[in-house]
């Protein structure tokens, strides 16, 4: 035969790494970290393997644990001692993520990336304390919000107040980075303005700034304690069916001064990683989510795939859409078989 082009000259063993386009490396992940303030034992969470809520006094051991995999940023999220309405313990100065931030930064060199959300602090699991329609005498849901109009929800303008005070709350405890994901309009500009405010200019904020309203979050609320507990949460999560929608999401959260920008989740939606890349120069980061790490240790259990390979291929190609950072519950197994160099 004579064939000009034969691709595969360059796929033979010695120079197939001289022309990889795409390389994974610890320092790319971002591993969340369950902080429980209810428990004083770890509790391993039954619908992610391998991961587990710990409490305050085991937060330093644990980031210990995925430093010493190469990974060297965490994202905590907080389980509270106690919920209500507004969920006023997401701010508290003793509360759970600003405890473990405090220990966190002052005994370890991880960096620490905060979740602002209301969710994991609200007794009605909704982002924001809800609109007065909804709220009954003690200001927590109506018993009968289950069947009032599914437009009325969070109150966005009175959750921006809370956002600015958790993430100062955040940032006096040591937090390195801010990561709101509650998608409220505004959200951005009000935690922005507040750090500036208390002379925290120099705290990035990582917006989750096309966050869809995904079925794939099941497993992590069960983690994190934060499902709503009436109607969900698409009337300030995006709809899956958009694309376009989320490059206008994204471009508001950039002119509020979004630092990075976050694409959740993110296998179903490496078109709009794509997208993101091409728009804007900013990092980009994307949120391989609860449900994306359930499914792939679920058929790896009944021997369906081998996890190790179909982690590092998730990965890889998350990478390859054009992400620069990857949060991910797989961040220390991955990290370990790559400083291993396998
Ligand atoms: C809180 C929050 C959620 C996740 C991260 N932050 C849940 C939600 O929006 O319902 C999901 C993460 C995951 O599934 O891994 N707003």
């Amino acid at each position: 035969m004579d064939l000009t082009h034969r691709p595969r000259r360059l796929r033979q063993d010695r120079v197939r790494g001289l022309v990889s386009e795409t390389s994974l490396e610890p320092a790319d992940f971002i591993a969340p970290v369950f902080v429980d303030a209810t428990t004083d034992d770890r509790i391993p969470i039954e619908t992610m393997p391998g991961h587990e809520r710990v409490p305050i006094d085991d937060a330093v051991d644990r980031v210990e644990e995925v430093l010493e995999t190469g990974v060297e940023a965490v994202m905590l999220f907080g389980i509270p001692e106690s919920k209500d309405p507004e969920g006023t313990r997401a701010w508290a100065d003793d509360g759970v993520v600003q405890e473990a931030t405090r220990r966190i930064t002052s005994e370890t060199d991880a960096y620490v990336i905060t979740d602002v959300c209301l969710c994991e602090y609200t007794d009605h699991g909704h982002c924001g304390p809800l609109e007065a329609e909804l709220r009954g005498e003690d200001g927590g849901a109506y018993d009968h919000a289950a069947d009032c109009d599914p437009a009325l929800t969070v109150d966005n303008d009175a959750t921006l107040e809370a956002l600015d005070r958790i993430a100062v709350s955040h940032a006096e405890a040591g937090a390195d980075m801010i990561a709101p994901s509650g998608m409220m309009d505004g959200m951005v500009a009000a935690i922005r303005e507040g750090l500036d405010r208390e002379g925290y200019e120099r705290v990035p904020i990582m917006s989750y700034a096309a966050k869809y309203e995904s079925a794939f979050y099941g497993p992590f609320r069960d983690a994190a304690d934060g499902a709503p507990a009436f109607g969900n949460r698409r009337h300030y999560q995006m709809d899956p069916a958009n694309a376009r929608e989320a490059m206008r999401e994204v471009r508001l959260d950039v002119e509020q001064g979004a630092d990075v920008l976050m694409v959740k989740p993110a296998l179903p939606y490496l078109d709009i990683v794509g997208d993101l890349r091409r728009e804007f120069d900013h990092p980009i980061a994307a949120y391989n989510v609860s449900g994306e790490y359930a499914m792939l240790h679920a058929a790896s259990e009944k021997g369906w795939l081998d996890l190790e390979a179909v982690a590092r291929e998730s990965l890889l190609s998350i990478k390859r859409a054009g992400a620069d950072l990857i949060l991910t519950y797989f961040a220390e197994d991955v990290a370990a078989g790559l400083s291993e160099g396998d």
